[in-house]
């Protein structure tokens, strides 16, 4: 059972709604004045046996859950936590394990915390800090960005940490496995950050998980040190700045790559917020996840030396593997219907001029900072003048070589024209016939067509769906999430509320709420919002292709589909009254029940128009 249904079940509607509303019990049923307007004679029914609750005044209704949102205002997510409590169900079912690793995490999170208020401290205040203090005023850093990103300084000594969280109550134990001790073979330990300025790394949520530790001396040996990996930090997984950046990059709509932490904190500070480091890696597959729900554009500013190019080069490729295709139906020769995939996203890079880092440069020039990312080259033209860079190109095989190179790169560019475009301009670079570039492009594609087809053979025919109303609705949304705002439209175009999470009975109202709120917090994931069941639901889902259609029939199905839902619930609403009238006349007598029949009356009218709507919207063929 999920936990939406099991609240339920161990709580009662009557008891809950009685907290609010005087309720008088009436044969199978209790009612009262309704909480929702205002009414001298009861229509406020409230139904044991199935649970639910209804206004016969005002046409108000539904579970526990409804109650709660109506009468105390919260979005579904809030009433259920809410319920949730009061009910004693833990909202993520867990295991043992989980149980004690999350109360472990926490600790660790604690302490981490810990750890930054106490190097905070001293930076700001300790004399032994000045020195860490003029370095950051050199680097270019005001006070703002310090508190900001939480900076602070650890102190030239062994056991400075380590004897200020014993004195909090952290013990050794616990500071080694967080990463701020290290262990000798003979079991002593000594502080990991000595004489660092300190930068505490943060997960998507912002909850500090690790630190960066920098030199101030550059004799230093190494010049970053980082804590190691630990429960709670993982520097595959971590992209530095995200839970600062994930707005912002929403807003540019591209997320900038840089290389390290005061890359990203400079320009945070120059008001350039849609920036993110990986801790010291290429890109992972992990980092591109994590960014592709923000944006479809990444801009990499990466350094230009020899090992830099390398990085960016696997990092690039890792995106083409791991980034979201697009599949273009396009029809082949025979006139059969293949589907074609190009990349979804706009991956380009920035070429640093020599030596300077982004920090740098734009303490030095803002503005060229900001050309810098508008000239920023197409993954393409990048690829190719590394080729260019790497081989002789008048060497007749090297040009084939590069050709052959090229060829995917320009197969994943989703737009046509500029697909030719590029084509073009290798073509030209290298002295070939643009037309031959251009055949060998459109017989690549034609593989890649004919290729696909037996791939979707195989998803059409179990493609169509689950047979349930609500959750096609969401699996397309999920999957399409740009019909939204468009079906919206053609429900108000026929004068009919937009979708809401209303429409939803419990159990799909918490993958809506929980799909609607993502949007609004793009740093989260939907695992920080749904119980494990119903995420596995959901990722079965997003696994699943869908057939593909046009989006003006998706826009069709779904509203239909939705109007089904409606009159599916009015239709039982409608049986429920008729049963609650049919009793209240048995027990109280037929002069008491005008406003069940009035009721009724609304419910009937309210049918009849979802009818009409569905009438003008025949089912597709
Ligand atoms: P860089 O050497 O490019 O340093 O390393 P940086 O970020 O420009 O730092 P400044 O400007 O010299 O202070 C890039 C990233 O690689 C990781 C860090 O995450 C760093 O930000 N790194 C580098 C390490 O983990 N350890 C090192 O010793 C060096
Ligand atoms: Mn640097």
């Amino acid at each position: 059972m999920n936990v939406v249904d099991e609240v339920k079940e161990r709580l009662d509607v009557a008891d809950l709604v009685s907290r609010h509303v005087q309720l008088k019990k009436s044969g199978r049923y209790l009612k009262g004045l309704c909480p929702f307007h205002s009414e001298k004679t009861p229509s406020f029914f409230v139904f044991p046996d199935t649970q639910r609750w209804h206004c016969f005044g005002c046409n108000r209704g539904g579970d526990i859950y409804n109650f709660v949102m109506e009468s105390s205002g919260l979005d579904f997510r809030t009433a259920l936590e809410e319920l949730a409590r009061q009910a004693g169900v833990p909202l993520r079912e867990q295991t043992p394990q989980e149980i004690k690793a999350e109360s472990e995490a926490e600790r660790l999170r604690a302490l981490l915390n810990e750890a930054v208020r106490y190097y905070h401290a001293l930076l700001m205040n300790a004399p032994q800090a000045s020195a860490a203090r003029a370095y950051l005023r050199e680097r270019g850093f005001e006070r703002e960005t310090v508190e900001t990103f939480q900076l602070g300084y650890s102190l030239s000594a062994w056991d400075a940490l380590r004897t200020h969280l014993l004195g909090k109550g952290y013990t050794v134990q616990e500071q080694i496995k967080a990463g701020m001790l290290v262990e000798r073979d003979d079991g002593s330990t000594f502080d990991r950050f000595r004489d660092r300025l300190m930068i505490p790394i943060h997960d998507r949520r912002g909850r500090t998980i690790a630190f960066g530790g920098r030199v101030l001396q550059p004799e230093q040996q190494p010049k970053y040190m980082n804590s190691p990996q630990t429960p709670l930090f993982d520097k595959s997984q971590v992209l530095f700045g995200y839970h600062l950046a994930g707005r912002a990059i929403r807003e540019a709509e591209a997320a900038i790559i840089v290389e390290g932490y005061m890359d990203v904190m400079i320009p945070h500070q120059a008001g350039y917020r849609n920036v993110v480091a990986p801790m010291g890696t290429a890109l992972s597959e992990a980092h591109l996840k994590q960014l592709q729900r923000l944006t479809r554009r990444f801009i990499l500013a990466l350094d230009p030396d020899a090992a830099g190019v390398r990085g960016t080069l696997q990092s690039l490729e890792t995106a083409r593997q791991t980034l979201d295709r697009d599949w273009d139906a396009v029809f082949d020769p025979r006139g059969l219907i293949g589907y074609e995939g190009h990349l979804k996203a706009d991956i380009r890079v920035i070429t640093l001029p020599d030596g300077l880092d982004p920090d740098e440069l734009i303490l030095k020039d803002p503005a060229r900072w900001t050309s810098l990312v508008a000239s920023s080259q197409p993954i393409v033209r990048f690829y190719f003048q590394q080729m260019l860079a790497q081989q002789d190109p008048n060497e007749p095989k090297m040009k084939s070589r590069i050709v052959d190179a090229m060829l995917p790169l320009l197969n994943d560019i989703a737009d046509s024209i500029e697909r030719e475009a590029y084509a073009q301009e290798i073509a030209l670079e290298l002295g070939l016939d643009p037309r031959t570039l251009m055949d060998r492009v459109r017989a690549m594609e034609r593989a890649a067509v004919v290729r696909s087809q037996a791939a979707v053979r195989e998803v059409a025919p179990t493609a169509r769906g689950p047979s349930d109303l609500e959750a096609y609705v969401l699996r397309v949304l999920i999957h399409h999430p740009e019909l939204q705002q468009r079906v919206n439209e053609l429900l108000g175009q026929a004068n009919l509320a937009g979708l809401t999470e209303a429409d939803f009975s419990p159990r799909y109202r918490l993958i809506w709420s929980a799909w609607t709120e993502l949007s609004e917090h793009p740093e989260l994931e939907l695992d920080d919002f749904l119980p494990s069941d119903m995420l596995t639901l959901v990722q079965d889902w997003t696994a699943q292709q869908l057939p593909d259609m046009l989006p003006a029939q998706w826009e069709r199905d779904v509203v239909r589909t939705i109007l089904r839902m409606r009159e599916r619930g009015l239709r039982e609403k409608l049986q429920e009254a008729h049963v609650t009238l049919a009793t209240a006349q048995a027990e109280d007598g037929p002069t008491s029940t005008p406003s069940i029949k009035e009721g009724i009356k609304q419910i009937s009218e309210e049918l009849r128009e979802l009818q009409w709507a569905l009438a003008q919207r025949p089912a597709q063929a």
